[in-house]
């Protein structure tokens, strides 16, 4: 199976059932030799082909391309890999606009925004989206890690409380962490525990700030809360509600305002954040808000915001092309023929007797099962030219490994089905693998 060879017991043992988990939390007064074991055990993965992380690219990102691993083993294949949703990141506009803007402001926003950074093409930017979105403001950041981070650490004081789904984006739990000891975690999507905690922590501490954070699509699992519910709760209680929005705004829905707009809450969350990262061709990520001392209170007091450089002149010329497209028909068109290659997938996929999480996005969960079988299976799938993601714990729960395989609107049938074949050969080959493997033993 491996570029180099079979894997004796031992070696199988710790390649094929290990998890990053066993080796990030090392001791040993050096700093730099805890890393050591980390090291070796990523490097004897790459060596038997079971490493599909830290892959690059060596060509434009398309629904076909060419994709190397850590070690420069080259593969050409259909791309179900790439944060890519509309296509933009090639369209003939969206190069244009960011030529122009190397032409009209240099290639360097040289400033934070709170100081000199931000441009013109960024404070209409932010204009834009405060529309789009449905809210009085927005502010954009050079992240959309940033994005979440920073807005919770400028709200959140350490007497404060954050009550957040256990899958919300690492980002916003690290956020939360890093404002306060009370961070309260609830079972994924659970609003029930949601509430209880809620209604606990209020009781408890009436004069305490209380944000609530959950996403409108789960990057992991593809599936969504009852946003109203959660915002009503929050009013009812005092709470502030926080939503990304990171994978469905500008992708999913006939206007590109994604689940929210599917479910009737545009503008509703009180914060809402995502990323310029998935759909809108660039880094960068914003926060809006109908409340707009909350700009100031960022711009002034928020590390990944303040203390950093503003977005860069070009990403927001290239953002705000996006946004044009977006908004127009070919918006709506590019949004159809996306939710077209979902459903086709998903269908295909289920077909194929795998099993799918979540509700139609640009993402979608294949569970693959426990760590032996999703390395093996992701590495036939590359081997045949089917480049997509493996997810395995600790980022997911054991044994529930998948493939996050993220869709785009340029994908065709043939693709889709390419990709299905190959995802069926790989698993039976990953299969023969380890039932020969068991029988020597
Ligand atoms: C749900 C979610 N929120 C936020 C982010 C961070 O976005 P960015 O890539 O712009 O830093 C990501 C990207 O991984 C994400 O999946």
């Amino acid at each position: 199976m491996s570029r180099d060879g079979s894997m004796s017991d031992t070696i199988a043992n710790s390649l094929l059932s290990g998890s990053l988990a066993d080796y990030i939390e090392h001791d040993g007064a050096s700093l730099l030799n805890r890393w050591r074991e980390h090291q070796d055990w990523w490097d004897g993965r790459l060596r038997f082909g079971i490493d599909p992380y830290s892959k690059f690219t060596s060509s434009r990102i398309a629904t076909e391309c060419t994709a190397s691993t850590r070690d420069g083993h080259t593969v050409s294949g259909v791309n179900f890999g790439s944060q890519e949703y509309l296509n933009l990141a090639s369209h003939p506009e969206v190069l244009h606009a960011a030529k122009n803007a190397i032409d009209d402001f240099g290639v360097h926003s040289a400033g934070s925004a709170a100081l000199m950074g931000n441009t013109k093409l960024s404070v209409d930017l932010e204009q834009r989206m405060a529309e789009f979105l449905g809210y009085k403001d927005c502010t954009v950041f050079p992240t959309g890690w940033g994005a979440g981070y920073g807005v919770i650490k400028t709200l959140v004081r350490p007497s404060d409380h954050v009550i957040i789904d256990r899958l919300a984006h690492a980002s916003l739990h690290e956020g939360a962490r890093g404002s306060t000891g009370n961070v309260h975690t609830f079972p994924h999507l659970s609003f029930e525990h949601a509430k209880t905690l809620l209604l606990k922590i209020r009781n408890d501490h009436p004069a305490a700030g209380i944000l609530v954070v959950t996403e409108t699509v789960f990057s992991m699992d593809s599936d969504v809360p009852d946003i109203a519910a959660l915002q009503n709760l929050c009013r009812a209680h005092g709470a502030t509600l926080m939503v990304d929005a990171a994978h469905d705004m500008g992708a999913i829905a006939p206007k590109g305002g994604g689940y929210l707009e599917l479910q009737g809450c545009t503008g509703m969350p009180d914060i809402l954040m995502g990323s310029f990262s998935k759909t809108f061709a660039s880094n960068g990520g914003f926060v809006a808000s109908n409340d707009t001392n909350l700009k100031l209170a960022m711009r002034y007091g928020c590390g990944p915001l303040t203390f950093t450089n503003a977005i860069s002149p070009i990403q927001c010329a290239i953002i705000s092309k996006c946004l044009d497209i977006i908004e127009r028909d070919e918006g709506v068109e590019l949004r159809s023929r996306l939710m077209e290659n979902v459903l086709y997938m998903r269908k295909r996929m289920a077909e194929s007797d795998f099993i799918l999480f979540g509700q139609p996005s640009a993402i979608v969960p294949v569970i693959l099962g426990d760590n032996a079988i999703s390395r093996l299976t992701t590495h036939h799938a590359f081997e045949l030219g089917g480049i997509t993601n493996l997810v395995e714990y600790p980022a997911v729960k054991r044994d529930t490994s998948r493939w996050r395989i993220q869709m785009m609107a340029n994908h065709n049938k043939n693709q889709i089905d390419k990709f299905v074949d190959i995802a069926v050969r790989a698993r039976q080959n990953a299969s023969s693998y380890l039932e020969v493997m068991s029988k020597a033993r």
